[in-house]
């Protein structure tokens, strides 16, 4: 089933079912998090990143169901871009395609972005495939980068250039 998501500019309203996602013991893992947040301290967060784009994803019935971030380094034209349904139930149903598509339309279209960047790790086979659809390229391996639960992790990066998004654009249905 491919559901059709949409976004929405980031407000406090999407605080508290955040905060319930990224203190889960799934999200925590999947990002690498090391601190506790609150709403508090993620408010705190969110205001001091002028910087960070945040997206909330919408379902079809406009409900809140996860978030999708861009770093933007202006200087380089660069994004470093995270995503994630926060409710395991709104997964493998489109969604997270349908909101990595609408920012990377923001990312290139809108704020003429050269580079987006991403990081994955390497067990994390929903994600990679997801990029690899879309158009991201492996740029190649950080070797124990993470250390977490005592041990290293080592983490993916790919990115994707303008250029070859307008080409994914123009040549496939995405
Ligand atoms: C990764 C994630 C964003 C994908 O979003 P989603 O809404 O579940 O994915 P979709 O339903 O849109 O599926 C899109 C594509 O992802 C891949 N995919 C999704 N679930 C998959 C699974 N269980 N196994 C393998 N590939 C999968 C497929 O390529 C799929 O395309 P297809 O259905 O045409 O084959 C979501 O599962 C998630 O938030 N996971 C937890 C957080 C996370 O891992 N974030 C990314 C960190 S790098």
């Amino acid at each position: 089933m491919t559901e059709t998501a949409t976004l929405r500019a980031y407000g406090p309203e999407h605080d508290a079912t955040t905060v319930r996602w990224l203190d889960s013991g799934e999200l925590r893992a999947t990002f690498g998090f090391r601190r506790a947040i609150n709403v508090e301290s993620h408010r705190r967060w969110v205001e001091a990143s002028p910087d960070t784009y945040i997206w909330a994803i919408l379902d079809t019935r406009g409900a809140h169901c996860g978030n999708t971030l861009l770093h933007v380094n202006a200087r380089h034209c660069s994004g470093y871009f995270q995503m994630y349904i926060g409710e395991p139930a709104a997964r493998g149903r489109g969604l997270g395609a349908t909101a990595l598509r609408l920012t990377l339309a923001n990312a290139f279209e809108t704020l003429a972005l050269h580079r987006v960047w991403l990081h994955t790790f390497a067990d994390n086979l929903a994600a990679e495939a997801l990029y690899r659809k879309h158009g991201f390229v492996l740029e190649g391996i950080e070797r124990d980068a993470i250390q977490a639960d005592g041990r290293f992790i080592s983490q993916n990066r790919w990115s994707q250039l303008a250029d070859e998004w307008r080409r994914l654009r123009e040549w496939s249905e995405l």
